[in-house]
């Protein structure tokens, strides 16, 4: 069986009073349409085909990435008119499933179990039963309890408004039928507009069976048409993905502060993780992990037994096997430390080596740095590694040990366990094993008086 996905997306999304289309809003860091498109693009045999219009360039350029073929439907006259654009694209003894880039948690073992209902005979669709269906198209079944026809809010009769069995608008025909009927399409209704829905009551006339079929959840099902629905999906997905975690051996203290946005490659296990933590982009997590409260990890590497303390940022980084972070401690981009070291409060790496146990415990900015083992830098000390246009190196060999509120001005080494004096500006390279130090000799002098406060 050959498939055709048609993803519609030309809608305005007025109500999310955006400059924005509707579609490139997000959940978990992804667009909707992308949402869709990832689940869709699993399905076999498949190609798909997005109907946009609204924000068409914006839409286009943000997924250029995506293999589709994008079909532009310049006027929004109705879903039945989004489908009819793509009647070229698609052969008649194709299945063609319809979805919507507004409904993102659509799951992939729903729409397989949609689309085997599809025959030459036979429409797969896709109901839902809802304790308040306003605003849906309703499912109108006969005596026997055969479908019938759907039936919009705007067309529906008080008694057809009753009914709680809602259209989630995906469904899945073949395609000789669906070019048929979308020929036949009218826009006499409440909004003027050609309705996809009305491909029912003629396959009915044709006597097709409508299969239906239902989602695990409503949630599946919701489309975003306010912020406070897309709110409410964000969780929705984000409270999934906490229980995929805790299923797979990771605790969380509590799963309703968790953001996952993005994929954990390769995750541990007896990993904990405090509130308010925000995992984004792709990450791996070693086994026996601590990650402290309102922390903040972006495409990184974090190796076993490593701890994070509370209130840290970590982005494009490596963190080696237990070493310790933080509280309130920056890794910035190309970061990479070895095992067992230490990075305390208020130290900032940048672009920098730190090799084995080596600790920058307090106060510190280290940028465009090669660190090597066992090296103890002081608090307050800053690499100087830019001039104002460029950016030069700092090297600090094995076991140095860089004395409090040390400026080392790049491009400079220090050997090999050699000792900077506390308050030194280093702007010459320090040779190993020597106490190397810049400071004005103290003075004290005797007899000398605070000055007093003269009486006016
Ligand atoms: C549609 C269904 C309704 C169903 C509901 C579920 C029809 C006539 N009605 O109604 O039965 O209960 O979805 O949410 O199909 N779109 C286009 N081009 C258009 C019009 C719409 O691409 O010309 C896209 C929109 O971007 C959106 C989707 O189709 O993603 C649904 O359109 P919308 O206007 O929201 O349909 P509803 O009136 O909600
Ligand atoms: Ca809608």
């Amino acid at each position: 069986m050959k498939l055709t996905t048609i993803i519609l997306a030309a809608g305005k999304g007025t109500r999310m009073c955006s400059q924005i289309p509707k579609v490139l809003h997000q959940i978990a860091n992804r667009s909707l349409l992308q949402h869709v498109y990832d689940m869709s693009s699993q399905l076999e045999n498949n190609t798909i085909k997005i109907v946009y219009g609204h924000g068409a360039d914006l839409v286009r350029d943000t997924l250029k990435d995506l293999e589709v073929s994008w079909i532009e439907q310049k006027q929004q006259l109705g879903t039945g008119h989004a489908v009819q654009q793509t009647c070229d694209q698609f052969s008649d003894s194709d299945t063609v499933l319809i979805l919507y880039g507004d409904v993102p948690l659509l799951k992939l073992t729903t729409v397989k179990a949609l689309i085997k209902n599809v025959s030459e005979q036979s429409i797969a669709l896709l109901t839902v039963n809802l304790d308040d269906a306003t605003g849906y198209g309703r499912i109108v079944r006969d005596a026997l309890g055969q479908v019938t026809k759907i039936v919009e809010q705007k067309d529906a009769t008080a008694a057809e408004q009753l009914i709680k069995e809602g259209n989630t608008g995906i469904m899945a025909v073949q395609g000789k039928l669906l070019k048929q009927w979308l020929s036949q399409l009218g826009n006499n209704n409440a909004q003027g507009e050609y309705y996809l829905t009305d491909i029912i009551e003629m396959a009915v006339a044709d006597v097709m069976t409508i299969i239906t079929s239902q989602p695990s959840s409503v949630d599946e099902v919701l489309g975003v048409n306010n912020r406070i629905q897309l709110s409410h999906l964000e969780r929705v997905y984000q409270t999934e993905q906490a229980n995929i975690l805790m299923e797979q051996g990771v605790t969380l203290m509590d799963p309703a502060r968790f953001d996952l946005r993005g994929t954990i490659e390769s995750l541990g296990t007896d990993i904990i993780i405090d509130v308010n933590v925000i995992l984004e982009g792709k990450n791996s997590i070693g086994n026996n992990v601590r990650i402290g409260a309102n922390t903040y990890i972006n495409n990184s590497i974090i190796a076993d037994n490593v701890v994070i303390l509370a209130n840290c940022i970590i982005d494009n980084a490596i963190v080696g096997l237990g070493s310790k972070i933080g509280p309130f401690a920056r890794l910035r981009p190309e970061t990479v430390l070895a095992e067992q070291v230490h990075i305390g409060n208020f130290v900032e790496i940048k672009k920098s080596t730190i090799a084995t146990a080596s600790k920058i415990n307090h106060l510190s900015y280290i940028g465009d740095a090669t660190v090597g083992s066992h090296v103890n830098i002081g608090a307050g000390t800053i690499t100087c590694n830019y001039d104002g246009v460029n950016k030069f190196r700092t090297i600090i060999e094995d076991g140095a040990f860089i004395g409090s509120d040390s400026q080392l001005v790049a491009p400079v080494t220090i050997g090999k366990n050699a000792t900077i004096g506390a308050g030194s500006t280093i702007t010459k390279d320090s040779p190993e094993h020597q106490l190397t130090l810049s400071r004005v000799k103290q003075v004290s002098i005797s007899g000398w008086q605070r000055p007093v406060k003269q009486e006016k």
